[in-house]
């Protein structure tokens, strides 16, 4: 699995180090709030897992799966809802934890169809983003790291359902996906 992978990003370490700063921010932001966080299934899962177990303040969890990558490397712009939130958001702080925003769709669409649910807020925190390639505006509240255009695998982050359980991010050798 190892042998795939170009070049390792950020390590289990840094990712840690990281992870544990933006729980930080994000339980002084939510003091005496009524936080809900929001994984998306499955990118966000080691994020997410981490994320919670750091932050401070009380909150709820939840997830949500949306179809965006198939076996391929590119989106299709359509979003589907595979898996809806368990329990309403009314007048609650929800905070989304995405794995990587790319181009945005994904997000973008989220964001749209839980607006009318009239939670109190509803923010955005992504352990990477990927401006270069934004087609959708999102404001994102909380980013782990910027990433390059490349295709990244890792700490949740798959290629055709892999490489989730490298406990590193790291950019898939290009020969992986383009034989
Ligand atoms: P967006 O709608 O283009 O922003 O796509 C977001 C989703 O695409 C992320 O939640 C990931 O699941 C997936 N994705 C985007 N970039 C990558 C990548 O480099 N590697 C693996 N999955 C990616
Ligand atoms: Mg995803």
């Amino acid at each position: 699995m190892k042998d795939d992978i170009q070049e390792i990003l950020f390590s289990e370490e840094v990712l840690t180090k990281r992870v544990k700063e933006l729980a930080s921010k994000i339980s002084e932001d939510y003091k005496g709030k009524d936080l809900v966080v929001v994984g998306i299934l499955k990118g966000s899962v080691i994020f997410a897992s981490e994320l919670i177990k750091n932050i401070s303040v009380k909150c709820e969890i939840d997830f949500m799966a949306v179809s965006s990558y198939g076996s391929s490397t590119e989106t299709s712009g359509v979003v589907r809802i595979l898996k809806d939130l368990d329990h309403s958001i009314e007048g609650k702080d929800i905070l989304i934890v995405e794995d990587i925003v790319d181009t945005g769709v994904t997000l973008s669409y989220l964001l749209k169809y839980l607006k009318a649910r009239r939670a109190n807020s509803i923010k955005i925190v992504t352990l990477l983003n990927k401006p270069a390639r934004r087609k959708a505006e999102v404001e994102v509240k909380y980013t782990g790291f910027e990433v390059p255009d490349a295709f990244i695998v890792g700490y949740g982050i798959d290629y055709a359902e892999n490489y989730r359980n490298l406990p590193f991010i790291g950019v898939l050798k290009p020969e992986v996906y383009e034989k």
